[in-house]
């Protein structure tokens, strides 16, 4: 631990404080001490939040490559200072070869694994195409400066986080089954803290993308590996799925609730419709007035939450493809009379179904970061691979692992995805369509300015993560570092369950609750949210999570 503070001071255990870093002027929390100090660096240099969130979506698919990626999507949500709004969508998508009944067999059963694990997994990624996108419309800084220090740190050399190494060391059996040519960093039988990692194969495809721009990835010699790789794996992607790809700007879906507005992202992903469905669901009940710790704060949020989710099985898929009724959806007398048969005094059942493979223990490997910089223009990007370290190959010879994000998609009507999701026609399987996301990546504002940024990581778990961290501030005036530090609980309809941290809900209440027909399950952790806060006055308080590496850096 000595030498880990050494290398990165700062990063002490977070779980012992009660307040965040404090900036006056600009600040960046995510996964990892170096990616935000990344990004935190564009900024001093003159560059702005949209800058310093492309160094960061860089640095985090070399310092964080079990989320951080550019094999991967994800979505960008930005306000501007002068209060414009944008949300840009680059998520991945079904190869123009896949279809809806690709992961059965010929009796219509789901194949164990096959959209989790290897090359079938992959969609196309997106996160190169966005980065290009966000600099054309909003960076000011010198593209190549934005990826410089990706390179560097994957040309030179970076220290290992003690979490980092674990996660190396405990994946390398599926890493050495799953990949065509193991990239040595893999192979390696010990990690440990503080140990360095070199990825020379990465620092040359993000040179082909410092210098070629867009075409650096999904042309050349980047496509050429990529779909040798798909070759080797038996995998869809092909060069027409590259060429094609195409990130989107797109509407961001925004609701007032109470004296706040929420802006966060519409389809493809789930996000931003079910943050605001829940806060309006709640909106008639003064939850201010309620005890953190008390059955009634638990219950109405858990009985919210199973109609929002129910609503997500059914309703949401990539509106490109599927009629999503978002009106509809974030009509507040729809919203009002969805909670009208709600109760203080029982829950309401959800139907049990046949969970089948849930893996909800997956650990938490999508990463959120928040930026705000000197002019008050803020992003919130969450971006990932699926899974930890997505379908876990690397491209040979390109050195970056693909996503499994096909895992997404509702690949058979009613069976639970790796989050225990289920869903329908909405969100089957298309080709070029958009696998269904639950990032929820938010920008708060109040009076008219710029109140938090937010979001997590957590599949499933990221809307309710993202939900009660704000309430923990707004209704029970947490301070930022307190707020994304507090245990939570999490339900999504099915299963029939809350899922609780240690230490979020007493034993004496937990009772309670059971007696009027709830379950519950503990797990690890649920989420792990950056966030910053404005102070009025003082500037910024970050809140990085205690669950991860999770770093704030500013100035
Ligand atoms: O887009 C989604 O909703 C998922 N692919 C996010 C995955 C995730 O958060 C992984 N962390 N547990």
């Amino acid at each position: 631990m000595a030498l880990l503070l050494f290398i990165f001071p700062g990063c002490g255990k977070l779980g012992d404080q009660t307040t965040g870093l404090i900036t006056g002027e600009a600040m960046v929390v995510s996964a990892h001490p170096l990616a935000s100090a990344a990004g935190a660096n564009m900024m001093k240099n003159g560059g702005n939040a949209v800058d310093a969130a492309i160094a960061v979506q860089f640095a985090l698919a070399v310092v964080y490559p079990s989320a951080g990626n550019i094999g991967g999507g994800g979505f960008m949500v930005i306000r501007q200072s002068d209060g414009s709004l944008h949300s840009l969508d680059y998520r991945e998508k079904a190869p123009m070869q896949a279809h809806r009944k690709m992961y059965q067999n010929k009796n219509g059963d789901v194949i164990n694994d096959l959209s989790i694990l290897g090359h079938l997994a992959a969609g196309v990624p997106g996160s190169v195409d966005g980065m290009v996108r966000a600099y054309e419309q909003f960076g000011t800084l010198p593209w190549r400066d934005l990826i410089q220090p990706a390179i560097d740190l994957a040309e030179k050399g970076f220290p290992l986080t003690e979490r980092e190494a674990s996660k190396l060391n405990d994946n390398r059996a599926e890493f050495i089954s799953t990949n065509t040519v193991t990239p040595r960093f893999l192979l390696d039988e010990r990690w440990a803290a503080g140990d360095l990692v070199y990825m020379k194969n990465l620092a040359n495809t993000l040179k082909r993308i410092r210098d070629h721009g867009r075409s650096g990835f999904y042309e050349g010699e980047t496509a050429d590996l990529i779909i040798s790789e798909m070759k080797r794996g038996n995998g869809i992607i092909n060069h027409d799925d590259l060429r094609r790809y195409e990130s989107k700007w797109r509407e961001p879906v925004t609701a007032n609730y109470r004296k706040l507005r929420i802006i966060s992202m519409g389809p493809p992903s789930s996000g931003g419709i079910a943050l605001i469905q829940l806060l309006k669901m709640i909106e008639n009940y003064e939850v201010d007035t309620m005890d953190w710790k008390s059955e009634n704060y638990v219950h109405l949020l858990v009985e919210a939450e199973k109609r929002v989710y129910a609503d997500r099985a059914v309703w949401l898929g990539d509106a490109d493809y599927f009629p999503v009724p978002v009106e509809q959806l974030l009509d507040d007398g729809y919203l009002h009379r969805r909670m009208a048969d709600f109760s203080f005094n029982h829950a309401i059942s959800s139907d049990s179904i046949s969970e089948g493979n849930t893996q909800l223990e997956e650990s938490v490997e999508t990463t959120h970061f928040s930026i705000v910089d000197p002019w008050g223009n803020a992003a919130s990007v969450t971006t990932t691979l699926n899974g930890s370290f997505g379908a876990k190959v690397v491209v040979g010879g390109a050195g970056f692992f693909l996503n499994n994000e096909m895992d997404d998609f509702s690949i058979k009507s009613g069976f639970p995805n790796m989050f225990g999701l289920v869903g329908s026609d909405a969100n089957a399987i298309e080709p070029g369509k958009r696998m269904l996301s639950s990032m929820t990546p938010a920008i708060i504002e109040k009076n008219d300015s710029l109140y938090m940024v937010i979001g997590s990581p957590g599949g499933s778990r990221i809307i309710t993560s993202v939900f009660q961290c704000l309430l923990n501030v707004t209704a029970f005036k947490m301070n930022m570092q307190e707020s994304v530090s507090a245990p939570r609980f999490h339900h999504q309809w099915k299963p029939d369950r809350i899922y609780v941290e240690p230490g979020r809900i007493p034993e004496i209440t937990k009772q309670h609750l059971v007696e009027m027909g709830h379950i519950f399950e503990e797990t690890g952790s649920i989420g792990s949210v950056n966030a910053i806060l404005m102070i009025p006055g003082k500037g910024m308080e970050g809140g990085a999570d205690p669950r991860g590496d999770n770093t704030a850096s500013g100035f």
